[in-house]
């Protein structure tokens, strides 16, 4: 198999294979995908030269990464622990260590200390205390939906996409829906982590980007902290603030750090998955007729192939704390490798005809949550929650819903984000 084929060694990926090109990233998603279509194929553990970040330039020094495209060698990253550690960073471009402390978690944790900040929470987002919101979120959606369905026409993402996990995460934050701090959450968490799209930068260098607007998300969260170590009360912030796992309770810049991965990992990826469903049955009006004929038998398959076919979150990166070896290539101590979801999820071994949208596909055992692991998604059923009781309020009360515009994408290799969609619909009560 050929691997060599990179910068250290002289060569230069061709522009369509060059992964480490800001300039690939601003392409079209499914442009993109017949080049990693072609990686796979050709080339499916190949190494690439440090991405060309705005967050941290490279110099020539810096090393690049190894880019796993294959459904099984993701899995395979993913789960090997003892081989693949992610505190040593989660993305594909380095980001100076103190933002990384300040604002991931336990997200680029690794062993007993993950276990234990993980265990703290992730109580709260199992899927039976899901089940117990279900009805919550329901009413969550159907209020949104009354109070835009007389409108016709407006950004159905500013409008519905964003809010309903603004919503849900303003409980969670123990601030009141729809309060000034709820839409300085949701603001700072796209922009956090759009770093690069200047619809979010605002001007701002991408690191000033990322590092205001944690601190945005995180002066909220401290403040409610403050008041439920007086007051405790029933969500999400008081329960992490007072909380003690095997004796310990979380230090402040913990909590803080956690409220950043927590507002940007729950919100955005969410608000994208649905503003990109919006799209989807938009471009694809057969699948929303399918949709339609059997709303409540197809729903769950519909939000399963939306999380495939979207990739919410595009990669992952691990660092190999052993020599290994992964799809056949030889991986040294010290080397990262980014896992790329949104191409596991097109993985011709894995999904027949992947480029095709199906909400009946099954199996659908995609990537969309990552590739399993400790660092699965703690958030999974609550996400695909929010995305059932969209479609289903929408598509039975707005059933006409189109786009109106082309959509507005960010250009970013982390988030598969959709910025703005203008659509219409038949106004009604
Ligand atoms: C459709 C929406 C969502 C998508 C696509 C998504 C995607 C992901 C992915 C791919 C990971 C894996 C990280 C890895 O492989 O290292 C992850 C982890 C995580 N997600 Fe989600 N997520 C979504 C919703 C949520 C929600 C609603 C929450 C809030 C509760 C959440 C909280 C988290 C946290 C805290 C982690 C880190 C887990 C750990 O490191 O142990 N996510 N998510």
């Amino acid at each position: 198999m050929s691997t060599t084929l990179n910068n250290a060694d002289g060569k230069s990926w061709p522009a369509d294979l060059d992964l480490a090109a800001r300039t690939f990233w601003e392409r079209p998603f499914a442009e993109r995908e017949k080049s990693f279509a072609k990686l796979r194929a050709e080339h499916p553990v190949s190494y690439h030269r440090a991405y060309e970040s705005s967050l941290l330039p490279p110099d020539e020094d810096s090393p690049g990464f190894w880019a796993i495209t294959k459904f099984e060698d993701c899995r395979r990253v993913s789960r090997d622990v003892e081989s693949f550690v992610s505190g040593q960073g989660v993305l594909m471009e380095d980001v100076p260590e103190v933002v990384t402390l300040a604002t991931t978690s336990f997200l680029a944790m690794d062993g007993p200390e993950h276990r234990q900040v993980r265990g703290i929470v992730s109580q709260a987002f199992t899927p039976r205390k899901v089940k117990q919101i279900e009805g919550w979120i329901n009413s969550e959606a159907k209020g949104l939906v009354d109070d835009i369905i007389g409108l016709g026409e407006g950004d159905i993402v500013d409008l519905y996409a964003k809010m309903l996990p603004g919503r849900i995460f303003a409980f969670f934050f123990g601030v009141d829906a729809g309060s000034e701090e709820m839409h300085t959450i949701m603001e700072a968490a796209e922009r956090m982590l759009a770093w690069d799209d200047p619809n979010c930068a605002l001007g701002r260098d991408a690191l000033t980007t990322f590092a205001e607007e944690a601190d945005r998300i995180q002066e909220v969260a401290m403040a409610r902290a403050d008041h439920f170590r007086e007051h405790p009360a029933e969500n999400l912030v008081s329960w992490v603030v007072n909380a003690k796992f095997e004796d310990r309770v979380l230090e402040d810049w913990e909590i803080a750090a956690f409220f950043s991965l927590l507002g940007s990992a729950a919100n955005d990826t969410t608000r994208h998955s649905i503003g990109h469903a919006f799209r989807l049955f938009h471009e694809h009006p057969d699948q929303l007729e399918l949709l339609k004929e059997d709303m409540e038998g197809r729903l769950d398959g519909a939000v399963e192939e939306i999380l495939r076919y979207v990739s919410p979150v595009q990669h992952f990166r691990r660092t190999a704390v052993k020599d290994a070896v992964v799809g056949g290539q030889e991986i040294k101590a010290g080397d990262k490798l980014v896992m790329w979801y949104c191409s596991g999820n097109y993985d011709e071994d894995v999904f027949e005809d992947p480029t095709t949208f199906d909400i009946l596909r099954s199996p659908n055992k995609h990537l969309g949550f990552g590739a399993g692991g400790p660092h699965f998604c703690i958030g999974s059923a609550l996400g695909r929650q929010m995305i059932k009781a969209t479609l289903r309020e929408v598509y039975t009360r707005m059933p006409d819903l189109h786009l109106t515009a082309e959509p507005e994408l960010q250009v970013n290799n982390f988030i598969n984000g959709i910025h703005a969609a203008q659509a219409a619909w038949t106004p009604s009560k």
